[in-house]
């Protein structure tokens, strides 16, 4: 893995914003580019990473493996599927979600639909709680979800369209402004 060299000129400028002796606390900006890059973020991905910001490898990977945003196996290539499985979201139906995406996407987490598009995941809570139940794809969330409208965007992304991300049902926890 190297960074191509618009993403390498992008993650050595994020590293001049930190004081002098801090540019290692670029490190997540810097993995998520990684993985934006690569889809997932592989060994050679993150020791690239901590080769740039004169890291130890082991201290990249306490990063990559802390935080549910970085994926460190192969995922899907059109969506891979962030359910929110704490309290709010277990009350308000995630195991139906979870359901949809056992048939529709994978038996297991982690392992890949047959059509290389699809992975999924349970997650702990993504402080989206006033409008459980919810997913996160990539940047974006996905509330208000009911198994129904789960299905509809794994069809909807798998014809390439993408659904639009906020309150699936029109909702919103605060009224926007
Ligand atoms: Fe699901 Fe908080 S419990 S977002």
């Amino acid at each position: 893995f190297a960074f191509t060299p618009e993403n390498r000129a992008w993650a050595e400028a994020q590293v001049t914003k930190y004081p002098e002796g801090r540019q290692q606390s670029a490190i997540i900006p810097l993995l998520w580019r990684a993985q934006e890059q690569e889809g997932w973020l592989s060994r050679a991905a993150i020791e690239h990473v901590a080769e740039m910001l004169d890291l130890p490898y082991i201290r990249a990977l306490e990063v990559a493996t802390f935080y549910f945003m970085f994926q460190l196996q192969p995922v899907g290539n059109v969506a891979h599927f962030q359910i929110c499985g704490t309290l709010s979201c277990m009350i308000c139906g995630a195991e139906d979600l979870i359901d949809v995406l056992k048939r529709k996407v994978a038996a297991k987490p982690h392992d890949i639909s047959e059509d290389g598009k699809f992975s999924w995941e349970e997650v702990e809570c993504l402080g989206a709680c006033a409008n459980a139940p919810m997913a996160q794809i990539g940047k974006d969330y996905y509330e208000d979800l009911t198994p129904e409208r789960l299905e509809e965007m794994i069809d909807q992304l798998a014809r390439g369209e993408v659904p639009v991300p906020g309150p699936q049902n029109g909702r919103f926890a605060s009224e926007p402004k």
